[in-house]
């Protein structure tokens, strides 16, 4: 296993591995692809105002997030078909996490199973639900997470219709995550409504994450509902295009939460410094999509815990380098916005991966 001293080099690396299908599944989005290249040009707008002549001998940025113990405010999110990218799929990412100390939000869309994983790699785990049966199926289902010890449950309530992923549309390329939301009875989940929330909510005795939450608004009734955790996502820019960067829904979700839950965010973060900005602006923790699976594809459960020691290095530098300790010291007086550099994409994050490295 060669060692990585960059994420660039794991960039790199994952395009080797994967073919043209794969790679355009993992890094595509909907439609016109403007809510993916949003994401980007939204994190790459914010930047830093440093302060100078802090101690920074010591950076702290551990935290926790429902009781679980996070070594850095990241979490790796739901990857459907993960194991397309890396034979041990959802087994590999949950010992990488586990090994390195974060979380895990396991797909329902994915293998292993969530109770194989369970076995395999027992631990904290969150669990994410597509909703392709009617509510008795789903709670079995939230049952039986429940009894493999997942610590979360997750809805993802931003798919509640498969979108149109033109990318892979053009080549004919059916995803076996696509082939999951297609195949099943899609019904259920086009006709979740706040009362599948309610109903949650009454009916287990488990932490409930709302997974795509795009506004103050929903947000606010995530937390009349009782939601334990707002998770501002628009997927990755895979399901309504032309919506707003995630990171700039941030503010307005923070303001409306008001401390009352954790907030995480996802959509475009794929460096430390990423991370900082989110977590300047409120955040919790970030989610790391695309990153854990180019990590994945470019070998797996020891490239993906190299990747997390990359990022805990460049959170750490970024954090000592704008003069801030601790993560209580970051707040949005370190940030502010200028238009990016050059036009923002999928992995503008990498710039050394155009000039060939
Ligand atoms: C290949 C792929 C598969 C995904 N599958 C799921 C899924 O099964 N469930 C889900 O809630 N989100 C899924 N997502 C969305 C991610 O959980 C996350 O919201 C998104 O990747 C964040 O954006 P980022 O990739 O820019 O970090 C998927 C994303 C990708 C790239």
């Amino acid at each position: 296993m060669p060692e990585f001293l960059t994420l660039h080099e794991i960039v790199k690396k994952a395009k080797q591995n994967l073919d043209q299908g794969s790679w355009d599944y993992l890094v595509g989005g909907a439609e016109t692809e403007s809510a993916l290249r949003r994401n980007r040009a939204g994190v790459e707008s914010w930047l830093f105002k440093p302060r100078i002549l802090n101690d920074v001998t010591h950076v702290q940025c551990a935290t926790e997030l429902l009781g679980s113990p996070l070594r850095i405010p990241i979490l790796m999110p739901p990857i459907g078909s993960i194991q397309v990218f890396e034979e041990s799929g959802a087994v590999g990412v949950a010992r990488a996490v586990q090994e390195f100390g974060i979380l895990q939000i396991l797909s329902s869309a994915c293998l292993p199973s969530f109770e194989e994983v369970a076995v395999q790699v027992p631990g904290p785990r969150i669990y994410q639900l597509y909703l392709v049966g009617d509510q008795a199926w789903m709670d079995d289902i939230i049952a039986r997470a429940i009894a493999a010890g997942y610590t979360g449950f997750c809805l993802t309530a931003d798919t509640q219709t498969y979108s149109r992923r033109e990318r892979d549309m053009l080549k004919r390329y059916v995803p076996m995550s696509g082939r999951v939301a297609g195949g099943g009875d899609f019904n259920a989940q086009a006709a979740m409504s706040w009362e599948t929330v309610a109903h949650i909510k009454e009916t287990f005795d488990i932490p409930l994450v709302i997974k795509g939450v795009g506004v103050a608004e929903d947000a606010r009734r995530c937390v009349e509902a009782g939601v334990d955790v707002v998770y501002v996502s628009n997927h990755g820019g895979r399901q309504l295009d032309h919506t707003r960067a995630c990171i700039d829904v941030l503010p307005e979700v923070v303001q409306a939460v008001d401390g009352a839950a954790p907030i995480v965010v996802d959509g475009g973060f794929m460096r430390g410094a990423d991370v900082v900005k989110a977590l300047c602006l409120g955040a919790t923790a970030v989610g790391m999509g695309r990153l854990e699976g180019l990590a994945m594809a470019a070998g797996g459960e020891d490239v993906l815990l190299q990747a997390l020691h990359i990022l805990e290095h460049e959170i750490r530098t970024t954090m000592a380098l704008a003069g801030v300790s601790s993560l209580a010291q970051l707040g949005p007086e370190l940030l502010t916005r200028e238009a990016p550099l050059a036009p923002p994409h999928v992995l503008s994050a990498f710039p050394f991966l155009a000039e060939g490295y």
